[in-house]
């Protein structure tokens, strides 16, 4: 239904977009799609079922017969709650892997749409701007420096009780971001008319106002 508002956050991995995302959504009382669990979803899927990445019709099917249910925060997928394993780095990294694949994409994008639902949506990823709502009155795309990125991974890992080393998150987050951005389908690039916000030196407090900042001007008219 295209008369009903999203706000499209986009951007490279541990900008922040998913913090943002939920809290604004809280703020405005509408709903969220995390399209990277979808990614995240497929790729574990995939790795359970002894799917190899590499091919394309068998990881397309494994994205079309995902069996999964949200209830925020929790996913479930087959019947188990698999909310922390999708967040572990190497289903991470699968994840980009399977998002390369056109038909991958193309098997979740109805997917992604449905979650379109009165009064709002807001949708975090990679090409929410770009191709899954284009038409989004509002499109941030959320940067932040790469150091600051895996730094602010580090501590939320660590907060989970998994030790991470961050040489190594920076290595495996500059090779994603680099894999993100140079795929030829929907790659990580800025939509047409989006706000870009850097916020290396911003709190979640500060991104979370600017974005409720720039609704409020979209979604009240001036007289
Ligand atoms: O949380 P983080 O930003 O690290 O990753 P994510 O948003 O959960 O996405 C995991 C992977 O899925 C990304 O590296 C992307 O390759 C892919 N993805 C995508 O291609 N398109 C989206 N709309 C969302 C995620
Ligand atoms: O979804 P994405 O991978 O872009 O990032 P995230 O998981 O929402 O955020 C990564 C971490 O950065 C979280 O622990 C946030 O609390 C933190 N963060 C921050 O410290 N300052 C910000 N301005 C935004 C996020």
């Amino acid at each position: 239904e295209q008369s009903i508002p999203v706000i499209t956050i986009d951007g490279p991995t541990a900008s922040g977009k998913g913090t943002i995302a939920s809290l604004v959504a809280q703020r405005l009382g509408w709903h969220t799609l995390d399209s990277g669990a979808l990614y995240r979803l497929t790729a574990l899927s995939c790795l359970r079922r002894g799917v190899d990445v590499q091919d394309e019709a068998q990881v397309q099917h494994a994205a079309q017969n995902l069996n999964v249910r949200f209830d925020y925060p929790h996913i479930y997928m087959d019947g188990d709650d698999v909310s922390d394993a999708i967040r572990q780095e190497e289903v991470g990294n699968l994840a980009s892997q399977v998002a390369a694949l056109p038909l991958v994409r193309e098997a979740l994008l109805q997917r992604q749409r449905d979650f379109r639902v009165a009064p709002g949506l807001v949708g975090d990823g990679r090409d929410m701007g770009t191709v899954v709502f284009p038409d989004a009155p509002l499109k941030i795309f959320l940067l932040a420096d790469a150091e600051v990125r895996a730094q602010r991974r580090c501590k939320q890992l660590s907060e989970k009780g998994i030790s991470a080393n961050l040489t190594s998150l920076l290595a495996d987050l500059r090779a994603r971001d680099e894999r993100d951005r140079s795929r030829t389908h929907a790659p990580l690039v800025p939509a047409q008319g989006a706000h870009i916000v850097d916020s290396s030196q911003l709190s979640i407090q500060e991104v979370v106002n600017k974005v409720l900042d720039l609704w409020s001007g979209i979604a009240v008219p001036t007289a």
